[in-house]
């Protein structure tokens, strides 16, 4: 890339938030634009709503965009994407068709199966249709996980603990709309995202998501409560096997098909008894993995993804920086089910070596105030993984919001097995 260009990044949550200030330091950046960002975003913030794809539109003919980075996976599946070649801007995200990877379960899933990609047993069942998603678990007589096959935030996956409990998560899917029942896989999660242009692809560094909302993984699924990465106790061969046996094959097929994925492929694995299975696909950067990725990333980023809008990634080698990062959310009272917004959020502090990315806040009347389930995700650096937590924890801990929760265990055991080896 030799030309400066203007960007606009779209989302406004913490991975938007980790991603433009990353995008704000690369040389190559002359104007950026968020929408419609949050109270931490920098950037020129303009109020377009992320799935207001003729908002959207018109702001990049306005400002004179160059490159667009769209954060959420709602923005792609309103088909921003597509709008934006309409107009010839280039853009970092899959078209609507491709983000069906992540926004219909039974067509990430079915394109699995056809490519014998190493997955969990499945079915899936139309909206209403209780009577045949219950006779399947009968016959199929192991546990099982229940899922929205659409968009869901991160929190339309049940995964009961009973019959009587799976019953009423499959009543309950069902009425939104079509379910995927699963064979419930019992292993450690990981995921590893590619950074594709269409053709060739780079796999980013491992990254842990932690789900659940209560400490111990335990409770409700969220979109995410904390990450880290590097993973040190992970085997070393498992990059290169998820990379080479599901991300690779994915962004093949899609070159086959005519239809060459350009953004990021996230692979959500299990590592089973039984090898690596696929949990999900997801089209786009994770969030919070991005924030511990991100602030690892020492190549600039605008560029790269300027690379990757282009089909010009074939040179890229990427540059890390050799040390650990932990990121915990700070989640308003009732998240994830009914979370409140509106309270008000003390002075943020400033610890080194600690990066605060904020989700859901808005300002109001010279006050930092909640507006979202996520309200902050506050990212700690370090040689490892227990230096990482501790700047993590006592950034985190000085920030007061009314009835606000984090869990104290994000990166526990990794940093633990770390010690150990
Ligand atoms: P998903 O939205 O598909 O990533 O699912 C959210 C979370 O639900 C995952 O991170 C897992 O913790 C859990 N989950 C999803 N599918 C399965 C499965 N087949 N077996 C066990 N847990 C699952
Ligand atoms: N952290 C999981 C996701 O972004 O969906």
């Amino acid at each position: 890339m030799t030309h400066d260009v203007t960007v606009l990044v779209v989302g406004s949550g913490g991975r938007e938030h980790a991603i433009a200030s990353k995008v704000a330091q690369s040389s190559h950046c002359k104007r950026l634009l968020v929408a419609p960002g949050n109270a931490g975003t920098p950037g020129e913030r303009h109020n377009v709503a992320v799935t207001d794809v003729q908002g959207m539109v018109a702001l990049c003919k306005q400002q004179h965009v160059d490159l667009v980075i769209i954060g959420p996976e709602a923005a792609l599946d309103a088909g921003l994407t597509d709008a934006l070649y309409a107009i010839d801007v280039k853009v970092f995200g899959p078209t609507q068709q491709l983000s069906m990877l992540e926004s219909s379960k039974i067509f990430s899933r079915q394109l699995a199966q056809q490519l014998n990609l190493s997955s969990p047993h499945f079915a899936h069942f139309p909206k209403g249709n209780a009577d045949a998603a219950i006779a399947w678990c009968a016959t199929f007589d192991r546990p099982i996980v229940v899922k929205q096959s659409g968009l869901a935030g991160g929190k339309g996956v049940v995964v009961p603990e009973s019959i009587v409990e799976t019953h009423i998560a499959i009543r309950e899917a069902i009425a939104v709309g079509d379910i995927v029942l699963e064979e419930r896989l019992i292993g450690t999660e990981v995921s590893l995202i590619a950074l594709c242009d269409g053709i060739t692809s780079v796999p980013l560094p491992l990254a842990q998501d932690h789900k659940r909302v209560g400490e111990g993984d335990t409770g409700a699924n969220t979109g995410g409560m904390g990450a880290y990465s590097p993973l040190p106790w992970a085997p070393t061969d498992i990059e290169d096997d998820v990379y080479t046996q599901v991300l690779a094959p994915m962004i093949a097929e899609m070159a086959a098909r005519g239809t060459p994925f350009i953004g990021l492929l996230y692979a959500g694995l299990a590592l089973t008894d039984t090898g690596l299975k696929v949990i999900e696909f997801n089209a786009r950067f994770g969030d919070p993995e991005t924030q511990v990725l991100i602030p690892r990333l020492q190549t600039p980023l605008a560029s790269l993804l300027y690379k990757a809008a282009t089909d010009d990634l074939d040179d890229v080698a990427l540059q890390w920086r050799d040390n650990s990062a932990v990121t915990v959310v700070l989640a308003a009272p009732g998240y994830p089910a009914n979370p409140i917004a509106g309270g008000e959020i003390s002075e943020l502090p400033t610890v080194t070596d600690t990066q605060i990315f904020h989700a859901g806040t808005k300002s109001a009347d010279g006050k930092l105030l909640s507006s979202g389930g996520r309200v902050l995700t506050v990212t700690g650096i370090g040689s490892d993984l227990t230096e990482a937590r501790n700047q993590a924890y006592r950034a985190i801990s000085q920030i007061k919001l009314t009835n606000s929760f984090y869990r104290t265990d994000i990166a526990l055991n990794a940093s633990v097995a770390e010690k150990g080896n």
